[in-house]
């Protein structure tokens, strides 16, 4: 099956929302690590600023990485009713602007009526054949106000990896997660119909020929996740 934007069966994946609270609770993603990078990143904002977070779950990671930051206005987009109830629960301390939203992330990035200082696209863009990734960072370098940055954290192949070998290689990862078989089994057939990651080469190059000027921040899982801080260059 070829990545779809509004493929049903994505967001039927993560209406279930255990199987993803139980792979962050583990921490085999890493979130723990990935986040506290973004906290420094964000708490080098000294002026109040707006967040947009593209699939953003439930929150869990921005959720910590956003305390004791300047944020002014955080909007939530996901396909994911249950994710997005359990948002509002993860960020109801904060002293900001909480705006959640059901929604298709690109339907978001293609508004031209929205501008922010952070767009966060954690883990979801992956669900996107590349061509819609590039289109996605086209469109999210027009979101952005002067001085802002899209944080881009995902999944992703080696260098030169094919889909398949990435595959076997992401299947031997979840085998040595501290989950049941049958958690193992529902991710990696969610992984196996869904996940289409970027060759780790590309991402960055595609963000940097839209006048993205790139820092990677994490890289980590065996290879398979990478991070990255897509600054709005000067012009
Ligand atoms: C792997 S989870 C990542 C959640 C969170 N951002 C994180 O880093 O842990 C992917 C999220 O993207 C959402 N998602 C996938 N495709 C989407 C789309 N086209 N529009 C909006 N949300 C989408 C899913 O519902 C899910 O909540």
């Amino acid at each position: 099956m070829s990545p779809n934007q509004t493929d049903p069966d994505v967001a039927s994946f993560f209406r279930s929302w255990e199987i993803y609270r139980a792979v962050i609770d583990s921490d085999v993603m890493e979130h723990r690590a990935i986040y506290s990078k973004v906290h420094s990143i964000l708490a080098q904002r000294t002026e109040p600023f707006t967040l947009l977070d593209l699939g953003c779950g439930d929150a869990a990671g921005i959720g910590t990485a956003l305390e004791g930051t300047r944020l002014e206005r955080y909007v939530g987009i996901d396909c994911a009713a249950p994710a997005l109830e359990f948002a509002g629960q993860t960020l109801t301390g904060l002293d900001a602007v909480i705006d959640l939203r059901l929604g298709d992330l690109m339907d978001s990035i293609n508004d031209p009526t929205q501008r922010f200082d952070v767009i966060l696209v954690s883990f979801a863009l992956h669900h996107f054949a590349d061509d819609d990734k590039r289109a996605f960072l086209t469109a999210a370098r027009e979101r952005l106000n002067p001085g802002g940055e899209v944080i881009l954290i995902d999944v992703v192949r080696r260098p030169g990896e094919s889909r398949d070998e990435y595959l076997s290689r992401y299947g031997t990862n979840v085998a040595s997660w501290p989950l049941e078989a049958d958690k193992q089994e529902r991710i990696m057939a969610h992984v196996t119909g869904f996940d289409y990651p970027a060759d780790i080469i590309d991402e960055p190059q595609w963000a940097a020929d839209r006048g993205f000027d790139v820092e990677e921040f994490y890289r980590g899982g065996n290879d398979t996740q990478c991070a990255w801080r897509l600054l709005a260059a000067q012009s």
